[in-house]
């Protein structure tokens, strides 16, 4: 029979950087994928969204998904899948309001950020980097007995994590093999699974657990309620032979205060994996040599990259098909269909 075939217009997805398989292998099959292949600026993603209209963007942690840009994606916008499990950069509930779905890749990071940080920990605390710096600028004393460069070490000294979810978790099972005592504190209060309650010492106030640790370390996710959850007064709260370190959003930290901190001696170092105008960093950061700083590796291992891959693609297809993500941020949006 030969009639009336009217074509369905294919569906499109837009990523702002390339991803990893499986996602492209995944998605292609089912929809037609257009990579941008840079971040994007504001005014640019919104011009593309206008031009090229998708049904999908998967966009990275960088880039800004605000009611700008959700209102640039209508009518044809049903879901935003995000390459990271933070979603701090995309404004949720105006995404709500509109009926767009958010997904992002919970779970598959945690290890390896908790290695990362178990790192920073190590590396601040031992002073690796500005060591590493000495040996190569030929500055290097030999093991002086008395007194060069010598650290507190870390067993018996005190962990106290901001945020006790799952990689906050997945550091303190990492930092009691090192013999580290663990304190934990969440706004939500701490809820510490079976194995671990018989050695995490739950505190009820930031204040109190920022004034006893040995090492702070923060994993929460970036909200109104964080931002600068690190603040002057926190850092002054702190041992002055403390470390911070933070491998969840670099706006938790006032930087500017941290490199004062730093400079000034209120506390001893830090380690950082995030930053606050990312990837710009305070101005005199980069000349603290009490700072180990990386460039948000959080996550990057192949195998993670791959599995944040998968559950991305798994999100795409979910909504294509009419329903919501497996990994939804946004729940309440109830249906996707357009
Ligand atoms: C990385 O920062 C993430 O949120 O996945």
């Amino acid at each position: 029979m030969c009639g009336d075939v009217r074509m369905l217009p294919m569906s499109a997805v837009l990523c702002t950087l390339p991803l990893p398989e499986p996602f492209p292998s995944r998605v292609s099959a089912a929809a037609s994928l257009r990579v941008l292949g840079r971040v994007p600026s504001h005014v640019e993603l919104c011009a593309e969204l206008r031009s090229h209209p998708v049904d999908i963007l998967c966009p990275q942690v960088a880039d800004r998904i605000d009611t700008a840009v959700l209102d640039a994606g209508l009518p044809r916008l049903r879901g935003i899948c995000v390459y990271a499990v933070g979603n701090d950069g995309v404004d949720v509930a105006a995404a709500t309001e509109r009926g767009i779905a958010v997904g992002n890749t919970p779970g598959v990071l945690t290890d390896a950020t908790a290695d990362l940080t178990m790192g920073l920990v190590l590396a601040a605390t031992y002073r690796i980097v500005e060591g590493n710096m000495l040996v190569r600028a030929g500055e290097a004393r030999r093991c002086a007995p008395g007194g060069h460069m010598l650290e507190v070490g870390l067993r018996g000294s005190l962990l106290g994590v901001i945020g006790f979810g799952r990689i906050g978790q997945g550091l303190a099972r990492r930092a009691r093999a090192f013999g580290m005592r663990v304190g934990a504190y969440d706004s939500a209060g701490v809820r510490a699974p079976e194995d671990m309650a018989n050695y995490v010492q739950s505190f009820d106030t930031l204040e109190q657990l920022l004034a006893e640790s040995d090492v702070v370390s923060l994993h929460t996710p970036l909200t109104d309620d964080t931002r600068h959850l690190i603040d002057e007064r926190a850092l002054r709260r702190m041992k002055p032979t403390a470390v911070l370190v933070n491998s969840s959003r670099g706006a938790v930290v006032d930087e500017r205060a941290l490199v004062r901190a730093l400079k000034q001696g209120w506390i001893a170092g830090c380690g950082l994996d995030v930053y606050e105008d990312e990837p710009r960093m305070a101005p005199g950061l980069a000349e603290c040599w009490n700072a180990v700083l990386t460039p948000h590796l959080g996550s990057a291992t192949v195998t993670t990259r791959a599995a944040m891959a998968e559950l991305t693609a798994a999100n795409v297809l979910a909504i294509l098909a009419g329903e919501l993500p497996p990994h939804c941020v946004n729940p309440e949006v109830g249906s996707v269909s357009r």
